[in-house]
């Protein structure tokens, strides 16, 4: 305990002190700091109060009560000080991570879809609207699904007007890259029950060169639908409703006699061009009834058509492509402009 006389000014001071260094406190931080210095165990106030022992009884009670009064006057400046800082700081803070969303940048390059994807989409969106559901099926099949299902035997002409790949695997001609989106048919007969309306888009192959008006790795749509009491009508309704939501309502459709070994009657079907001539798409029929009963369907109970038709040649129809293989050239200049 010290034996130095108490002096009044000295709270004054500590005081007056605290104010100024308060004030110069620059952020939250550093007044912390202050606050334990001005009012903890080392302060110059706690150090006074050793001190209020050596005096009189009287004294002691009117010194004690005036450091309490300049410790609450200490505390009420560093909250207001603390106030204004933490004000400020939050202020600058918001403003720092201020997003603007208002700010206008440099365009950026986006890719987009292939044409191909595009078209595609379009075609699954138009036969969903419909009641469609998408199917799908290995890239790779057996002769089984390509052929025999289909009602094309391997002694049927018709195997060699698809120009197939075969794949080096189990027996000769057994399994292959599949040649159309038609084995999607067979696959979605043997693994559900009718009614049944599918769409099947996907890639298919052939062993074509590739030219102005073929690839050899294209892309195909197929179309099933198996019901009760389905007939030509709505085959021919479905093809048109669909060309006219795809290529617009003034495009006509018909169909014209042709054969396919999966259906009976069989047709390929035409789109209506601006001059007046008609330009093929695809292939259609009923359900040949021989392939009804290879997946396990009564063909008495329930009846179906098909159709199939190349994705590629339908985009270089709708945006008037003059060679197919632009499709594939992978050319920015030219895929930048759909
Ligand atoms: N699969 C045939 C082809 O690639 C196209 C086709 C014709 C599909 C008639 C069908 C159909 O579903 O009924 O040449």
């Amino acid at each position: 305990m010290t034996n130095t006389p108490f002096d009044p000014e000295s709270l004054q001071a500590i005081l007056s002190d605290a104010q100024a260094r308060a004030a110069a406190a620059s952020d939250v931080a550093s007044l912390g700091a202050l606050k334990g210095e001005l009012l903890g165990k080392k302060s110059t106030l706690n150090g006074l109060k050793k001190q209020l022992g050596g005096l009189e009884p009287d004294q002691r009670k009117a010194v004690g009560q005036q450091m309490n009064e300049t410790k609450s006057a200490i505390e009420a400046v560093l909250a207001e000080r603390e106030a204004e800082l933490s004000a400020t700081e939050r202020a600058s803070q918001l403003e720092a991570e201020r997003l603007d969303l208002t700010e206008l940048r440099d365009e950026i390059k986006r890719g987009h879809y292939h044409l191909i994807t595009q078209s595609r989409d379009r075609l699954e969106d138009v036969f969903v609207g419909m009641g469609f559901q998408v199917a799908e099926g290995p890239e790779v099949e057996t002769a089984w699904y390509n052929f025999e299902a289909l009602n094309i035997p391997d002694w049927h002409p018709a195997r060699g007007s698809f120009d197939t790949i075969f794949v080096n695997l189990g027996e000769e001609e057994e399994v292959m890259l599949r040649s159309h989106t038609s084995p999607v048919q067979i696959r979605t007969m043997e693994n559900q029950e009718p009614p049944i309306y599918i769409i099947a888009p996907g890639r298919t192959f052939r062993s074509d060169v590739a030219d102005a008006t073929h690839l050899p790795a294209f892309n195909q749509i197929e179309g099933l639908v198996i019901d009760k009491g389905i007939t030509m009508g709505d085959l021919s309704g479905t093809i048109d409703a669909f060309v006219k939501a795809f290529f617009g309502h003034e495009v006509k459709t018909r169909l014209r006699p042709s054969y396919f070994p999966f259906t009976e009657p069989s047709a390929e079907f035409d789109i209506s061009r601006a001059d007046g001539s008609w330009l093929e798409l695809g292939g259609c029929g009923m359900v040949h009834p021989n392939v009804l009963r290879n997946c396990g369907i009564d063909p008495e109970e329930w009846q179906g058509f098909a159709f199939g038709f190349g994705i590629d040649r339908l985009a270089v129809m709708r945006y008037e492509l003059d060679d197919i293989r632009e499709l594939v050239n992978n050319d920015v200049r030219f895929l930048g402009q759909f």
